[in-house]
């Protein structure tokens, strides 16, 4: 039988579909249970955004998921592989697969963009020549929309803005499939958290990522989220849609969206989706000034 042929296993399949998977997971720290019995399924090529109130554990949630925080139960697989029960050295295979941008950039200070974003190159691909390091970070520098002259400066010397999509750079290093943002427009100015969102929606589109979006910023998660999960009362309390969630009836729900703020970024998606609509239907009513 050629190997094309042999059944795939359920579990495999599964992964397939659910790059990421958490199964009752628990947190706990001393006498604070920030994670009780959480479970969540993350679709493959899908941009989920996570929100929940500040301190409801999503930071702490993404760091379980990349094996960076040993939970106290649950278990949490990644590509069919499971992150919980794994030694470092055994998730080596998977952790390649990811990219991380975590919260506040952690970018090293002493290094510059470019050797930031060799350092990740570096520990899975030590054998990388030294030329093809700089060629390698010069186009992930440039991928992530900074001019080709960031890659030499200091985080120091950049801006809020460019010190984020430096840390997209490093994050996209190794080619993942599955990249990690950790509220990546938190400071950012509107106009800046716009395009942030936009090159993440191409990034996800042209290279077929699937992206966990941790975020507090509304007008992100009407742009360019799939679907959206809701962290509270220690768990995953709703996935779906922002249509969908509301249907839930969940007082933080409710609030989050249809606060103010919830109501403005609403207005303004709805306004988006109308000049879309009219410019499109301008577009088709132009007589076609080609050959007849
Ligand atoms: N290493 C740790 N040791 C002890 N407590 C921790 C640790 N990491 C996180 N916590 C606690 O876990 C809770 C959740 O933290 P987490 O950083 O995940 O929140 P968050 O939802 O990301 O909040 P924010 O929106 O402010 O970033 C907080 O109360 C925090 O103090
Ligand atoms: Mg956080």
């Amino acid at each position: 039988m050629a190997a094309d042929d042999l059944p795939i296993a359920a579990s495999e399949r599964h992964s397939d579909e659910f790059p990421i998977i958490v199964e009752g997971l628990v947190n706990r720290f001393g006498e604070q249970t920030v994670h009780d019995d959480l479970s969540l399924e993350v679709r493959q090529g899908e941009i989920l955004g996570v929100v929940g109130g500040s301190g409801t554990g999503k930071s702490v949630l993404m760091r379980s998921i990349i094996g960076l925080q040993r939970p106290s139960a649950g278990n949490v697989e990644v590509f069919g592989q499971s992150i919980t029960d794994a030694e470092p050295d055994e998730a080596i295979g998977v952790r390649c697969r990811w990219g991380v941008l975590f919260q506040g950039g952690a970018l090293f200070s002493t290094l510059t963009v470019g050797e930031n974003v060799q350092v990740p190159l570096k520990q899975f691909y030590p054998e990388i020549r030294p030329e093809l390091l700089k060629d390698i970070a010069r186009y992930k520098v440039m991928l992530s929309g900074l001019p080709e002259d960031a890659a030499n400066k200091y985080p120091a010397e950049l801006s809020g803005g460019m010190k984020k999509r430096a840390g997209l750079a490093r994050a996209l290093a190794l080619d993942p499939e599955l990249l990690f943002l950790d509220e990546p427009t938190a400071g950012l100015d509107p106009i800046g958290a716009a395009r942030f969102d936009q090159l993440t929606r191409e990034l996800k589109e042209t290279l077929g990522l699937t992206v966990f979006l941790i975020t507090h910023d509304l007008d992100t998660l009407y742009e360019i989220c799939d679907r959206v999960a809701v962290l509270a009362d220690k768990q995953v309390v709703a996935v779906g849609t922002i249509p969908e969630l509301l249907e839930t009836g969940h007082p933080w729900i409710e609030e989050y969206f249809n606060g103010p703020r919830g109501r403005a970024a609403q207005a303004s998606q709805a306004r988006d989706e109308r000049r879309k609509a009219s410019s499109s239907s301008r577009s088709m009513d132009k007589p076609h000034k080609g050959k007849a």
